[in-house]
């Protein structure tokens, strides 16, 4: 984010460098149940973002002093991959993937019904295969989706968009160019069924004006990934159903 570039990100008529307007996230794919051996699994496209999530659970807590005797903990873990991003990242935990496996695990703590699961534990695994920005979004929109296919119960199924700034426009949605060389980056994920909010964060610089026209704006959006999130689900259950059927 450091708001300097010649770079026109934003041109005139107000269409971005991938050609979206501002008020346009990108294109979405999601398909849940992907893998076979996990108890739930999605994989997620949002522009050239891949992201795949595997769910084990609700399973025994491991390490036990981790268990807690009134409920179950989600236990998450964000991966960038070696060859995610154009220069190699270095393999392994770093500060920035706690941090996020952190916020996605409190976020999807506020839907899961963790209660009815004493001592155990709910393990996400996000594994992003490619990324573009906006992967912490991408990698809580794909694990609502795996939570659900590994049918645990939660109030609702979690959707996660950012909006942000750049050449001085507020814009939903933004890629690596505008996030790198932007001016503000803010992921909301909300409970759609609420409007409740689960995260947000803000780096760089908004007027409240600003901030509050980008928040309309990835509501909006969120109410969108949340279509499509339940359509992969009703796609899921549709092919069980189906398979069931033929075995019948
Ligand atoms: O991905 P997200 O926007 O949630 O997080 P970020 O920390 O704002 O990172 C923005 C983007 O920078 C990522 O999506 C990657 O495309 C890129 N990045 C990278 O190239 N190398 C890293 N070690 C971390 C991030």
């Amino acid at each position: 984010m450091s708001g300097h570039t010649d770079m026109v990100l934003v041109n005139e008529e107000g269409i971005r460098i991938d050609g979206r307007r501002t008020d346009e996230k990108r294109p979405i794919r999601i398909e849940a149940g992907v893998l076979k051996n996990a108890d739930g699994s999605c994989y997620l496209e949002i522009g050239k973002n891949k992201v795949l999530c595997a769910v084990y659970g609700p399973r025994e807590c491991r390490p036990r002093h981790l268990q807690d005797p009134t409920k179950a903990i989600i236990q998450c873990k964000y991966n960038m991959e070696a060859y995610s991003v154009t220069d190699r990242k270095r393999p392994g935990t770093d500060r920035r993937s706690v941090e996020i496996s952190k916020l996605i695990s409190e976020a999807l703590s506020s839907v899961v019904q963790l209660e009815l699961y004493p001592r155990a534990s709910i393990d996400v695994y996000i594994e992003i295969l490619q990324a573009n920005a906006g992967t912490r979004c991408a990698g809580l929109t794909a694990a609502s989706v795996a939570l659900a296919d590994a049918g645990i119960p939660m109030r609702d199924i979690v959707p996660a968009i950012a909006c942000g700034k750049a050449d001085d426009k507020v814009l939903l949605d933004l890629n690596k160019e505008e996030d790198n060389y932007g001016q503000a980056d803010v992921p909301l994920a909300i409970v759609p069924s609420t409007d409740e909010i689960v995260l947000l964060q803000m780096d760089g610089n908004m007027t409240r004006e600003e901030l509050e026209y980008g928040l309309d704006m990835a509501f909006k959006a969120a109410h969108e990934v949340s279509d499509i999130q339940k359509d992969a689900l009703r796609r899921r259950y549709t092919e069980i159903s189906k398979k069931e059927g033929e075995s019948d």
